[in-house]
């Protein structure tokens, strides 16, 4: 919920400021107030007419505008809001950004600031990958300014590739996380849920019992601490949280490269149940039955997610956080796992059947840390990511 956030929208001369429009409606209807600036090229897009009708006040466009400076001047324009958003925010708004250069009422609030500012960026895929503009965007990091996106995908030039704008609802819970006021604001946390499916062939797959009920009662109790939560979640029965970025995948692979690229991050929390293998050599059609006997599936090792950021020498997240899901000496086969990947603590649970936790809503864990093991009793998954996310906060502060 946004209300009595106060958002200064930019919106810059791109295709997708089309989308920018359902952002305001998307930021109204959670109660923020939106205060829209249009740059020269934005109005080329987007008529000031809709943005106007959509925020339900009048677009700011020009500089020099003596009515403007008269009812708000440019200084107060840009520290009035508890955020500054812009989105579409182009390669040219981003250098002039990175330059320090003020030269229209966009790029002058933007230097004017001393409000947090996000950026959703979009263009074409050249031009993101332009060293020019990768090192605007390093600069601009470094600066502080965040960013949510791009995605990768299809563009509107017919080219495919990073450089599509963040969905509008991934721009809301961007601004969501920004502007939650807890512990493990200003942290950046990446969380991994659910099975991962491993294909056999196009209609068949291996998988696990894994619901994602525990990474998403995580990853919603995180960023309701105030963490810019980034979610990777294999296909899961439960819906992800609202409020952090989500990214799906299917597979081992695909988990541990959304990882990575979600990284720098302060903390991370595998509580994926990731598969240790994947079929080789899969087929690209059916296997059919066959009087010749039965096919044999051969297996290859996964990529260890938990060992493998664990043990980065750079940008390994401060606090590295495993689940151990175990049937039978749930504790030595949990304390040696942490050993063995080189994570800070691990949460130990029994899933045996008998213990309804895989699939279940209840969990019991063991939190097993330099300090020792320590068992919390039995309570609702969410009891048990409010606790966590708690331990998490104490740890990161
Ligand atoms: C049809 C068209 C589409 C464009 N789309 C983008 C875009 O998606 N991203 C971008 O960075 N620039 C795009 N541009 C270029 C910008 O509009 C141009 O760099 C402009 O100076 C940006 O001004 P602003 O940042 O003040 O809005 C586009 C230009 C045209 C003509």
């Amino acid at each position: 919920m946004l209300s009595g956030k106060h958002i200064l929208l930019i919106i810059g001369g791109g295709i997708a400021a089309y989308k920018s429009l359902d952002l305001i409606r998307r930021l109204r209807e959670r109660g923020a107030k939106v205060t829209p600036v249009l740059t020269r090229a934005g109005e080329e897009f987007v008529t000031p007419l809709s943005v106007s009708a959509l925020t339900g006040v009048k677009v700011f466009r020009d500089l020099f505008d003596l009515g403007d400076e008269a009812e708000m001047g440019h200084i107060q324009l840009s520290r009035a809001a508890d955020l500054l958003v812009v989105a579409p925010a182009t390669a040219d708004l981003m250098a002039k950004m990175a330059q320090g250069s003020a030269n229209d009422l966009a790029s002058t609030l933007l230097l004017a600031t001393d409000t947090p500012v996000l950026l959703a960026p979009a263009m074409n895929v050249r031009m993101w990958q332009h060293p020019a503009t990768q090192r605007n965007i390093a600069t601009l990091r470094g600066d502080g300014i965040a960013m949510v996106g791009p995605n990768d995908g299809d563009m509107a030039c017919g080219e495919f590739g990073p450089g599509r704008m963040a969905e509008p609802l991934e721009i809301v819970s961007a601004v969501e996380a920004h502007l939650a006021d807890g512990p493990l604001k200003g942290k950046r946390i990446v969380v991994t849920s659910g099975p991962t499916h491993e294909p056999i062939d196009p209609v068949r797959y291996i998988a696990n019992r894994s619901s994602g009920a525990q990474g998403t009662a995580i990853a919603r109790a995180l960023a309701a601490m105030g963490a810019e939560v980034v979610f990777v979640t294999g296909p899961a029965e439960v819906p992800p949280p609202e409020g952090v970025k989500v990214v799906l995948i299917q597979t081992a692979q695909e988990m541990m490269e959304a990882v990575e690229a979600a990284l720098p991050a302060d903390a991370g929390v595998f509580a994926a149940a990731v598969a240790d293998w994947h079929v080789e050599g899969t087929s690209d059609r059916k296997l059919k039955k066959s009087k010749d006997g039965l096919p044999t599936l051969s297996f290859a090792e996964n990529p260890d997610i938990l060992k493998t950021i664990s043990q980065r020498t750079e940008g390994r997240p401060a606090l590295v956080v495993g689940f151990a899901a175990e049937t039978n000496d749930v504790l030595a086969h949990a304390t040696a796992k942490r050993a063995r990947k080189g994570c800070d603590w691990i949460v130990a649970n029994d899933v045996s059947p008998g213990t309804g936790i895989m699939g279940g809503t209840e969990n019991t864990v063991t939190l097993i840390t330099d300090d020792g093991a320590e068992d919390w009793p039995r309570m609702g998954k969410d009891a048990v990511a409010a606790r966590l996310a708690k331990r998490i906060a104490a740890a990161l502060a």
